[in-house]
């Protein structure tokens, strides 16, 4: 037997000995635009699939296939598309790849994962990510766990937000999704960033994540320790988020205490690029709070700068929010952490809506409610040409 057929014996084994975990093809031929191929297990009515994930530049296609017809479609893949596949078992890994002049070289490793991943309805929870090794590298933690001085609030920070995009993302048309595309707008040191990549990664679900930072220096270091943990298809890139050009097929955009209006230009960004989701914790809201003239009523009440200043960010997230609904999205403001631990605590999370809904009563609400509080314009309404 060649080694392709090898490698095809240890992918049936594993289908039929329930020791699969994911198998991933990459390094396309590049002829029919595919770039990688992604598999792993969901249950559906009709019984246990293998749910491929074809993903090509600009859109991913997914597939179900009866476990038994699984390695007939791999086969088919790598004969003509793919130099590389990666096999995951409960019981070893193995990893193919064509060598100069076409012929297949196999290797054998020891298995990266202990347990089979969940399918769609028992999926694992992430939780425990107190001993991720990114944390130990961005110094949340150190090398046994235990949480540096000062970095507690951090960490609860990560894990809060590792708890809520997993609500989120079971809730959303992502729940089953193989392969995903992430950008985290403004990603700072690269905390959340590195949190999400490992969210997926722990769900077995491949994520492309992109952190955009328009600081040099953190754009380099955040690069420095994704090359050090040697942390696949997660990068930083140096810029401005209002500048960024995201792919067209984008799933989730991120961004957290991103500076006033710079949430504005995520959040438009994401729009425009079609995100499932949109996950936003607004930071320093200054744009309404310069430009509304609340009516004579409230001018007593706002007299006092704190009180305007959050009337300011109610008004400014409110306004997000309404702008969200009209675009297509089913969407909710909430408290992500304790005020106790961060000012800096409203979360705003979008998921794009399945079914259609007629976005004019919404709109007409969001002009009535600018109108009250003598405000001409708003960023993301500008950017979304409400
Ligand atoms: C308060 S930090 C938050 C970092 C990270 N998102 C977090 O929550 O841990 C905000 C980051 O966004 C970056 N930032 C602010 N405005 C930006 C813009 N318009 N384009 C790119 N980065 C921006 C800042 O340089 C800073 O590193």
């Amino acid at each position: 037997m060649n080694t392709l057929g090898r490698f095809l014996e240890k992918l049936r084994d594993s289908l039929e000995q329930q020791t699969f975990v994911k198998i991933t093809l990459s390094r396309g031929r590049g002829e029919s635009g595919l770039r990688n191929v992604y598999g792993r297990l969901v249950e559906l009515k009709a019984g246990t699939a293998v749910c491929f994930t074809l993903r090509h530049a600009s859109r991913d296609v997914t597939r179900n296939d009866a476990p038994a017809d699984a390695p007939r479609a791999i086969e088919k893949w790598l004969t003509d598309d793919f130099e590389e596949a990666h096999l995951f078992t409960t019981t070893g890994d193995w990893k193919l790849r064509a060598e100069h002049g076409g012929e297949w070289k196999m290797k054998a490793a020891r298995p990266t994962f202990s347990a089979a991943l969940g399918t769609s309805h028992d999926r694992p929870k992430v939780k425990a990510i107190g001993n991720a090794q990114f944390l130990v590298k961005l110094g949340v933690t150190a090398a046994d766990g235990t949480v540096r001085p000062g970095m507690a609030d951090k960490l609860r920070q990560v894990e809060r937000f590792v708890e809520i995009l997993g609500h989120l993302v079971d809730g959303s048309p992502l729940r089953d999704a193989t392969a995903v595309r992430v950008c985290d707008m403004g990603a700072g040191k690269g905390y959340l960033t590195f949190a999400t990549h490992e969210f997926f990664r722990a769900r077995g679900v491949a994520a492309e994540v992109t952190g955009v930072e328009q600081r040099a220096d953190l754009a380099e270091q955040t690069n420095r320790v994704a090359a050090e943990l040697k942390t696949e298809m997660l990068k930083f890139s140096q810029g401005a988020i209002g500048a960024f050009a995201l792919p067209d097929n984008l799933d989730v955009l991120i961004a957290l205490h991103a500076c006033d209006t710079a949430t504005d230009d995520a959040l438009a960004a994401g729009v425009r690029a079609g995100a499932k989701l949109l996950v936003v914790s607004p930071c320093c809201q200054k744009e309404v709070r310069r430009e509304f003239s609340p009516p004579q009523i409230l001018r007593g009440v706002l007299r006092h700068g704190i009180l305007e200043e959050r009337q300011a960010e109610l008004l400014t997230d409110g306004i997000r929010a309404l702008a969200l609904d009209a675009a297509g999205y089913d969407t909710s403001v909430f408290e992500f952490i304790s005020s106790e631990h961060t000012g800096k605590n409203v979360m705003i999370a979008a998921t794009l809506r399945q079914t259609k809904k007629d976005p004019a009563p919404v709109r007409e609400e969001l002009r009535a409610l600018m109108e009250f509080f003598g405000l001409r314009s708003q960023r993301l309404v500008e950017l979304m040409g409400m």
